[in-house]
C-alpha cells in the first residue's frame, strides 16, 4: 500500500477520535462547550488531510468509499458550522433538539464511511 494511503489512514484514525471527543461531549452535556467546539475544528482539519492524502493515494476515480466518504466531510462540515453559529449567538446555552440530533446523525453518517474504508482494506 502507497504510504500516503497509510498515512491517510493513520490521520482518519485520529479524526474519528477527535469528532468522538467533540460528539459525545455534546451529546453529554447538551451545550456547545468551547471543548467541543475544539474537538470538531481539529476534527475537520484531520479530517480535510486524511482525505486529501487518500485521493492522491488512490490516483483514480471517486469509488462508492470516496463518494460516502465526501459527503460525510461535508456533513461534519456544516456540524461544525451550525455548532458556531450556535455558540457565537447563545453561547453555552442548551442546544436545540435539532442541533442535538444533528450532531448524532453526521457523526453517525461519518462513522458509516469510516466503516466503509476499513471494509475496503480488509477485502483486499
Ligand atoms: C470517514 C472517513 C474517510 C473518508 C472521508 C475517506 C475518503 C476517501 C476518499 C475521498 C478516497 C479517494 C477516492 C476513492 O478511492 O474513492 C479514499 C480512498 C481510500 N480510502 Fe478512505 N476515507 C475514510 C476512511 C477510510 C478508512 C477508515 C480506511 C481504512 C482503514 C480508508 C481506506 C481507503 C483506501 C485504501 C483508499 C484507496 C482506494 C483505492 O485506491 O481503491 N478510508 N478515501
Amino acid at each position: 500500500m502507497e504510504p500516503i494511503l497509510i498515512a491517510g489512514i493513520v490521520t482518519v484514525n485520529l479524526a474519528l477520535v477527535t469528532y468522538g471527543i467533540g460528539i459525545v461531549t455534546e451529546q453529554r452535556s447538551r451545550r456547545i462547550t468551547k471543548k467541543v467546539l475544539r474537538f470538531l475544528q481539529v476534527g475537520v482539519v484531520l479530517d480535510i488531510i486524511a482525505t486529501s492524502f487518500m485521493i492522491i493515494g488512490s490516483g483514480q476515480g471517486l469509488s462508492l468509499h470516496g463518494y460516502i466518504g465526501f459527503s460525510a466531510l461535508a456533513a461534519m462540515l456544516s456540524e461544525l458550522i451550525v455548532a458556531w453559529r450556535h455558540r457565537a449567538s447563545h453561547g453555552s446555552a442548551e442546544v436545540p433538539r435539532w442541533l442535538h440530533r444533528w450532531s448524532r446523525l453526521t457523526y453517525g453518517w461519518w462513522c458509516v464511511a469510516y466503516v466503509a474504508g476499513a471494509a475496503l482494506v480488509m477485502g483486499g
